[in-house]
């Protein structure tokens, strides 16, 4: 019987819970169509429609180290890569496949020059990997949920042998273990209706990768991919619950606890636009201060944000991204330190913005202005020893503005002395230490 280690667990997240900021990048054949990742099942397009996407991929302008140094600057700490997706075309040599990027014209292994490169940057490298499989000839097609070929009554007889297909994603999942190093996260992407844990020969899977890196981080989607039908959440895992929730385009209202209230690890992963790969008609990205916001709410709830972009079929990050990345950066260099290290506080949220917390110093963030001086609702004024302004350390001191002297139990701060525009429009980050006793 599988016993959950509670101490091992929160051991081996421990970088994972500290770092909170991560890019995804979603990148393969599909940047070709450029109408997204889902393209060949949406379409339902045959394997001979696809193959020209295939002969076709060349991407000249990729330079991981020039993506690894716009994920550093915005102040994210690691990345997952889609190493294979759903379309099963693999970003990596795989001796098991002749469909992957070194056999077309581009002849790169995409993977190997990526974890070089973004390791080089002091980033920690993930990998994602599809369970479904739309090109290999073992996966089921005819009547599968999602697979292009799903309604094409040509199909419908095709006989297939799924343990096969099972022992070829293994042994690639084998291949990313033993010949790229270290990964620090493994992402598997999805169970759905009975194709779930050990269907997928999940304990086994589970177990392989922990042979070769005991504490790599695993996503949870082997078990299942809503929450909260995960082991993790429901408070009794399983070997293959993996070791966070993994919420998608959707921010969890109040954060994930398990059953017993315990706080666990979660991720939510988040588009710019409205697709995860290249969309090349898709401009509606969100913008960096609301991107920013959202960072700031994830780590307000114990959770992380992996935040994605699509490179184009030349191998560029869209120049939309880049621009929000940089964007985020510059506010991240004045305040990551509200970010890193730190999570849920023990105050309610206030109504202008939000709380994280790390030990015992509170971190104010102010979205909106106020008339005046700032209420640092939930404290009392002999809670706080000492306060600052995160982007420049300038001190604060509770304001004795005299429209404050209404509420005495309150303390007030001025973000900006007599303005009443915020220092950042954005989120002006205050950083309250609280007195000893108060903690
Ligand atoms: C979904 C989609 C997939 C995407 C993933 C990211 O499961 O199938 O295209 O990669 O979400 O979370």
């Amino acid at each position: 019987m599988f016993q959950f280690d509670r101490a091992a667990y929160d051991k081996r997240m421990e970088w994972f819970n500290h770092d909170r900021f991560g890019l995804f990048i979603h990148w393969g054949l599909y940047a070709i169509p450029a109408r997204g990742e889902w393209v060949r099942s949406r379409e339902h397009m045959t394997e001979a429609q696809y193959r020209e996407y295939f002969n076709a991929f060349n991407p000249i302008d990729y330079d991981p180290r020039a993506w690894a140094k716009a994920a550093k600057a915005a102040g994210m700490k690691y990345a997952v890569l889609t190493a294979k997706h759903h379309d099963g075309f693999c970003l990596f040599d795989s001796k098991l496949t002749d469909f992957k990027s070194t056999n077309t014209p581009c002849h790169r292994d995409l993977v190997r020059e990526y974890v070089e490169a973004f390791r080089a940057e002091g980033l920690k490298v993930g990998l994602y990997y599809s369970l479904l499989d739309w090109n290999h000839p073992d996966y089921p097609h005819y009547a599968d949920a999602h697979h292009p070929m799903r309604d094409n009554p040509d199909w419908k007889d095709y006989k297939y042998d799924f343990n096969k297909y099972l022992d070829y994603m293994h042994g690639q999942v084998r291949e990313l273990c033993e010949n790229y190093g270290k990964i620090d996260v493994f992402w598997f992407d999805f169970s759905y209706n009975d194709m779930t844990a050990e269907k997928w020969r999940a304990t086994e899977l589970v177990r392989m990768i922990r042979s070769y890196w005991p504490d790599v981080i695993i996503d949870s989607r082997l078990e299942a991919t809503h929450s909260p039908n995960n082991g993790l959440e429901n408070g009794e895992p399983n070997e293959y619950s993996g070791d966070f929730a993994g919420p998608e385009q959707i921010i969890p209202p109040e954060g994930v606890t398990n059953r017993k209230g315990e706080p666990i690890a979660w991720e939510a992963c988040i588009t710019m636009n409205h697709h995860w790969g290249y969309a090349s008609a898709d401009k509606e990205f969100k913008p960096a201060s609301m991107l920013v916001r959202k960072l700031v709410e994830c780590v307000s709830k114990g959770g992380n944000l992996l935040l994605n972009v699509g490179p184009d079929a030349r191998g560029r990050i869209p120049r939309e991204s880049l621009e929000i990345l940089a964007e985020i950066g510059r506010w991240m260099d004045d305040n990551g330190e509200s970010i890193y290290g730190c999570g849920r506080s023990s105050l309610p949220k206030p109504e202008y913005g939000r709380i994280t917390q790390k030990g015992s110093t509170l971190y104010y963030h102010i979205f909106e202005p106020q008339i005046g001086a700032i209420p640092l609702t939930g404290l009392k004024k002999e809670q706080v020893k000492s306060m600052y302004l995160v982007r420049d350390g300038s001190e604060r001191p509770i304001s004795d503005e005299w429209a404050t002297g209404q509420y005495p139990d309150i303390p007030f701060v001025s973000a900006n002395g007599e303005s009443v525009r915020l220092p950042d429009e954005t989120d002006t980050v205050i950083a309250v230490e609280l007195a000893g006793s108060a903690r």
